[in-house]
């Protein structure tokens, strides 16, 4: 993981059919090659492994990574995705996204479980906080901030306590922060700060649509 380069993430959420996804992959999979800094996807669970068959295929830059992974560590849980069996078809997984805090019940003690889950069979969590007063794992490098009034709403926090909120979980913490909220091509730039904020989270407001998606890499880049 590069420091100092950014690192954008794209949350497919709960959309898309394969077909959707494969043309999504087809067209920011090449753009991932010439982006200076690392480009993250999360789809659903269920393209996880034909994404990363045709990621592998065609030699792309991009990443995948979950959008959440269980708790439990394997066994008799219906329905439930394990850390161990989708360590080799991610780097990353999103955990604690506020969606999941919101319909999902998830506590600290479960989220703690998810890290260490994901630590152990050596994928990169990306914790997500909704204030900096939330607690954050010792072993996280990764935390996505991402105030609830922000996400999906056109509203994003200001750059001013986007930087005020990296900065304070920065000083007990030695991780990266990126941010995320209504993140697009037009305001991308006003939120990254070399050392302060590493990157952004992006949600289905903009990363649904892969032409936007890439509007921001584009940006990015400039
Ligand atoms: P948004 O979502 O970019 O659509 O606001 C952000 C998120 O849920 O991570």
């Amino acid at each position: 993981m590069n420091n100092s380069l950014p690192l954008i993430v794209a949350n497919l959420k709960a959309n898309k059919t394969w077909d959707q996804m494969s043309q999504w992959l087809d067209l920011v999979g090449p753009r991932s090659n010439s982006f200076p800094g690392t480009v993250v996807v999360c789809p659903s669970y269920a393209f996880l492994a034909s994404s990363s068959q045709k990621v592998k295929v065609a030699n792309w830059k991009l990443k995948l990574g979950s959008q959440d992974l269980s708790h439990f560590e394997q066994g008799a849980y219906t329905g439930e995705v394990t850390a161990s069996q989708i360590a080799d078809l991610v780097e990353y997984s999103i955990v604690g996204h506020s969606e999941r805090r919101q319909n999902f019940d998830e506590d600290e003690i479960s989220l703690g479980k998810k890290v260490e889950n994901a630590k152990k069979v050596g994928i990169e969590p990306i914790y997500c906080i909704q204030s900096p007063d939330d607690r954050i794992p010792s072993d996280i490098n990764i935390v996505a901030y991402e105030p609830f009034f922000a996400i999906g709403t056109g509203n994003p926090d200001t750059p001013q306590n986007i930087q005020k909120i990296a900065r304070k979980v920065k000083e007990t913490n030695k991780v990266q922060v990126i941010y995320g909220g209504s993140v697009s091509a037009e305001n991308v730039n006003v939120f990254l700060l070399k050392d302060l904020v590493d990157g952004v989270l992006v949600g289905a407001t903009n990363s649904l649509d892969p032409n936007k998606f890439i509007q921001i890499l584009e940006a990015v880049s400039k």
